[in-house]
């Protein structure tokens, strides 16, 4: 087995990381991702037939091992909780020689029923996203009036089961700004790594304006007031998330800037999306359809080649190109259908 990706994008980037999205659903309406009124109740969210099955996501996996050694897999949504027996999947994944690292990014909102089963799946990490510690405010921006204890819960509960646990905060200005300060004071003593992530023009349906974007330089002014922070180096190449500690301790933080400060010469994720697509960005249009030919019962090797080939032709650097682009309004996959 090789153990470096041989798989080289256009512009030199390897394939490194495989994020799987396996349901479109989500029992949050965050505003910035699936808006109620968008979302309703008649919303013609896709059938389990139309939904990759675990056993297909596992042959996928196999092969993009086989052709590009990822040792890194991340479970999203939607929702990743919603999707029956999830932790079926891991445990298929985590039998799969090379896979080294899977993590999973949910609201948490499940998590105090599902840690203990995930842990025993073979989970290792979990991000748990919240935006507020504000009950108020948190209500508004799930879009379901649900309050923050459930969320803390069960960040409580998956450390509790030995998982690693990471929070992503989303910034959007006018709205949860002011929240910075008490989520960092919050989570700096209790061993969980927050990140703040610049509210991004993903999707159709956010009405995104560059105006409501809380710049990661404004981000790090606002901590830096009463905690001064200092960067330190990145765990590995791509990641996404710039780190800082606060100073004299080990206790750090994360900033993921895909608007101010882009990342893209470094981006080495495809993502595997809900219905069996392939997006070599996160800001794609249509993906290349995997499903089909998987249905199709085509060979390893027709499917090996078929994944070469889209990698090797990929040229993305969207949020590099963000200001520049002309053709900024063109339908972009959702994040429910690609999960982040
Ligand atoms: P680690 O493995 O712990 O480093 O996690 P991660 O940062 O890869 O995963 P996570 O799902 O927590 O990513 C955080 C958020 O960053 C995502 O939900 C996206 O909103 C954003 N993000 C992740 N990858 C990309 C990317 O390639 N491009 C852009 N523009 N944003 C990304
Ligand atoms: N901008 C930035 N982050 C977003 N997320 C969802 N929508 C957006 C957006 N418009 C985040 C979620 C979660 C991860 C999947 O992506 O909060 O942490
Ligand atoms: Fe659901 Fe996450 Fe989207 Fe919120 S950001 S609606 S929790 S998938
Ligand atoms: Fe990668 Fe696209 Fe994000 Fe750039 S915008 S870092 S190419 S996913």
């Amino acid at each position: 087995m090789t153990t470096a990706s041989k798989l080289i994008d256009a512009m030199g980037r390897p394939l490194r990381d495989l994020r799987i999205s396996v349901t479109d659903r989500c029992n949050f309406r965050c505003n910035y991702c699936m808006p109620a009124e968008l979302f309703g109740p008649d919303y013609p969210f896709l059938s389990n037939e139309q939904l990759l099955s675990f056993e297909e996501i596992e042959r996928l996996v196999l092969l993009f091992v086989k052709e590009a050694a990822i040792k890194k897999i991340r479970i999203t949504g939607g929702e990743p909780l919603m999707r029956k027996n999830v932790d079926h999947l891991i445990e298929k994944l985590v039998r799969i020689d090379g896979i080294e690292d899977i993590g999973m990014t949910t609201n948490g909102y499940l998590l105090s029923t599902y840690a203990k089963r995930l842990k025993q799946a073979g989970l290792q990490r979990v991000t748990v996203s919240l935006d507020t510690l504000n009950n108020e405010r948190f209500g508004e921006m799930n879009g379901r009036g649900i309050g923050v204890q459930s969320v803390l819960d069960g960040i409580a509960a998956a450390a509790e089961a030995g998982l690693q646990v990471k929070v992503n905060m989303v910034v959007k200005k006018g709205v949860n700004e002011t929240d910075i300060l008490p989520m960092a004071k919050y989570f700096r003593n209790r061993g969980h790594i927050l990140r703040f992530i610049e509210y991004m023009d993903v999707g159709n349906s956010n009405g995104w304006k560059l105006d409501e974007v809380f710049s990661k330089k404004k981000i790090i002014e606002t901590i830096n007031k009463e905690m001064p922070l200092e960067a330190i180096d990145a765990n590995y190449r791509g990641e996404v998330a710039t780190r800082y500690r606060y100073k004299g301790s080990n206790e750090e933080i994360g900033i993921i800037s895909s608007v101010t400060d882009s990342f893209c010469s470094t981006c080495n994720r495809a993502r595997l999306s809900v219905e069996g697509r392939l997006f070599t960005c996160l800001f794609g249009s249509k993906g290349h359809d995997l499903k089909r030919p998987l249905r199709e019962q085509k060979s390893d090797d027709y499917l090996l080649e078929l994944i070469r080939e889209i990698w090797q032709t990929r040229d993305d650097r969207y949020s590099d190109e963000r200001f520049e682009r002309t053709d900024i309004e063109r339908p972009k996959v959702e994040m429910s259908h690609i999960g982040g």
